[in-house]
Formats: structure tokens, sequence, C-alpha cells
């Protein structure tokens, strides 16, 4: 199947054309993202594959589909992205990749807490700059702190399966109690609760209409005060400017995200030269309590091998037998 790869790192290309030797896809690999400016790219594609920022929105769907384009295949589990109702209405199938190394992100998210916890990375600064200084690098312990895990998915599951060695409180929350998880948390049926009784908070939910914004100016004054939020679902579960304000008044003691609401303009890419104008963004780097990375919890070797192996054989599928398990939309026809 022909296949145009938008968003390409090397890392991608590297990942799929090594994998691909298995299958046997004809892959073009595209740096830009896909928006409605570049899906001329992918005319006579049958597939795309995108990542998490790419604009596959009612524009781009519609050029996609006059193009000859069947299938969406997202290399990412998240799926918010793509505008679905267009697509569906357009015959394009979606697929994705709903878990590519769950303990990717886990175990970042844990090493979020201890960096800022820490204060490893200011340490790491301070010491490359023969500044061995210890004042203002105090940092806690997580051992008997209450942690509050909202989404005990694949990837909140893991991170109580990583976090039950530290001795810590765990709790959880979600629509649906996760048998493993029940085993390494006590679940609070009511979300509120369980934040008001929160030292630190970890969200590992979708981004759909229900969560968006569910840290907002609404919700931050019912949490525990130097509450510790990290993020590394989807940017938008914050409304990060309700957040600043929180930071200000040292209701949020710390910060850790790995994703941000319209990271879109900002991520994976070297803007090192450039003046950012997102200043609500800019702030956020301000503070000595907040610690940003650049939606990187997915990115190990492993998480990249899954990531290549699943898509490609969701093509595979979709093309020999019409079915695929990872459909998000069906819409595909053989022959
Ligand atoms: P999952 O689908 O396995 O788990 C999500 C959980 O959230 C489910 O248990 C579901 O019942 C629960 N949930 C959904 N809506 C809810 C609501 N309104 N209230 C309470 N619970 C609700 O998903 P997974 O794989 O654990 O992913 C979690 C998040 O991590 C997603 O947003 C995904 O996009 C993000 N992610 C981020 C990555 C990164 O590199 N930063 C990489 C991979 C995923």
């Amino acid at each position: 199947m022909k296949v145009a790869v938008f968003a390409t790192k090397g890392y991608d290309r590297e990942s799929f054309v090594q994998v691909n030797g298995r299958f046997g896809h004809e892959l073009s690999f595209y740096e830009p993202k896909l928006t409605p400016a570049t899906a001329v790219l992918a005319a006579g594609y049958e597939a795309v594959c995108v990542f998490v920022n790419d604009q596959v929105n009612r524009e781009t769907i519609t050029q996609l589909a006059a193009g000859g384009t069947r299938i969406i295949a997202t290399r990412s589990a998240g799926y918010n992205q793509i505008d679905l109702q267009a697509a569906e209405e357009m015959g394009i199938s979606v697929v994705r990749v709903p878990a590519y190394s769950p303990n990717a992100i886990s175990e970042f998210t844990v090493g979020l807490i201890l960096t800022l916890g820490r204060q490893i990375h200011r340490a790491y600064n301070r010491v490359r700059d023969n500044n061995f200084e210890l004042d203002g690098l105090q940092g806690f312990e997580i051992h008997g702190k209450t942690i509050g895990v909202f989404g005990t998915g694949r990837i909140g599951t893991a991170v109580l399966r990583n976090l039950s060695g530290f001795g810590a409180n765990l709790l959880a929350y979600d629509l649906y109690r996760n048998p493993e998880a029940e085993k390494l948390a006590r679940y609070i049926g009511d979300p509120v609760e369980l934040a008001r009784q929160c030292d630190i908070i970890t969200l590992h939910l979708p981004l759909t209409p229900q969560t968006h914004h569910l840290i907002s100016a609404r919700t931050i004054p019912l949490l525990k005060d130097g509450v510790f939020i990290i993020n590394t679902s989807r940017g938008a579960l914050l409304d990060t400017a309700a957040v600043i304000e929180g930071l200000k008044s040292g209701k949020i003691g710390y910060l850790a995200i790995d994703v941000y609401e319209v990271e879109g303009d900002l991520f994976f890419q070297d803007l090192s030269n450039e003046v950012v104008t997102d200043d609500v963004f800019s702030r956020l780097l301000t503070f000595p309590n907040v610690l940003v990375t650049g939606h990187q919890a997915f990115l190990t070797d492993r998480a990249l091998r899954n990531i290549a192996e699943t898509t490609l054989q969701n093509l595979t599928d979709l093309t020999e037998t019409g079915h695929c398990e990872n459909l998000v939309l069906f819409q595909y026809v053989t022959g």
C-alpha cells in the first residue's frame, strides 16, 4: 500500500524503514505536518500516517478524500486531532496504536515527579557551572505522600505499578474500575473528594469534552494547598491560564507537563533562534517550580518499534482482510 507518512523525524523514518522490511508497504516520508496546505502531498496515496499535532480537520480530510486517500493511520494512542465525523462522511477509515508501550509514559511520569520533586534538573545546571550551592534545591520524599491517579487505563495502571514501591498512599479515579489497579490503589468514586486528598495528582485520561479543562479556575480551589500536578496525557486537560494563576498564588506547588494545550505550533521543532509569541507558554517557563518537556514521554526505542509495527500491521490487516483490531472508525472496503 502507498502510504504518505507526515510529520516525520529521523527516529520515525529509522523505525518505520527497519520494520517495513517485513511488510513491504511503499512509504513516502514528509517532514511537514499534515495540514490543509500539505494535504496535496498525499494525492494518490491510499493511506496517510499522522501524529498528534497534525491538523486532520474537515478541510484536510476533504482534500485527502479528493486525492483518493482511504485510511488515516495515526501513530498515537490518542486520536483527538482527527475529525472523525468528517472522516466518516468521506468514507475514510481511521486506525490507531492503542498501546505501544504504556511503560514508556509511566516511567517518564515517575521521572517527572522525581526530577521536579528533588530539583534534579536545577542541580544538573548548577553543577555544570561549578556551582555546588545547595540552597534552593530542597525537595520532598514521595514516601508517605498521597498520590491520585486520574485514569486507570493502560498508562495510569502502569504508573500505579511503578509507584507501588515508594511507600505512598495510592488513590485512583476512573469511570471503570480496573482489576489490576484495584490491587495497587484505593478507588475513590468522587473525583472532587479524591482531588481534595492528594499531595500529587497525575492525569492519565484521554482528551474528551468531559475531561477538557478538568483542572480549571473552578476546580483548582478544591485542591490541596501546594499540590503537585503532572500531565503527560493531553494539554487541554489543563486550563493553562488558570494553572498559571494557581502557581502565582501558591495553590499549585509544582507543575510538570509533557503536553501543552496549544503545543502544535511549538513542540517537535527547534525554535531556539525564533521569538516565541505564545505569552502563556512563555510565562509557564518562568516559574522555578514548573518543569516542561516537549511531548517526549513516548520516545523510547521499544515504543518507536511498537508504533511502527502496529501501524504497518494495521494497514496490512485492512488491505488483506478488510478488518483491523485497532479501528477507531471503519469505512474501508476492500477490492
Ligand atoms: P486508556 O484508554 O488505556 O485509559 C484511559 C482511561 O481513562 C480509561 O480507563 C477510561 O475509562 C478513563 N476515562 C476516560 N474518560 C474518563 C472520564 N471522563 N472520567 C474518568 N475516567 C475516564 O489510555 P492510555 O493509553 O492510558 O492513555 C492515557 C492518555 O495518555 C491519553 O490521553 C493519551 O493520549 C496519552 N498519551 C500521551 C503520550 C505522551 O507521549 N505524552 C503517549 C501516549 C499516550
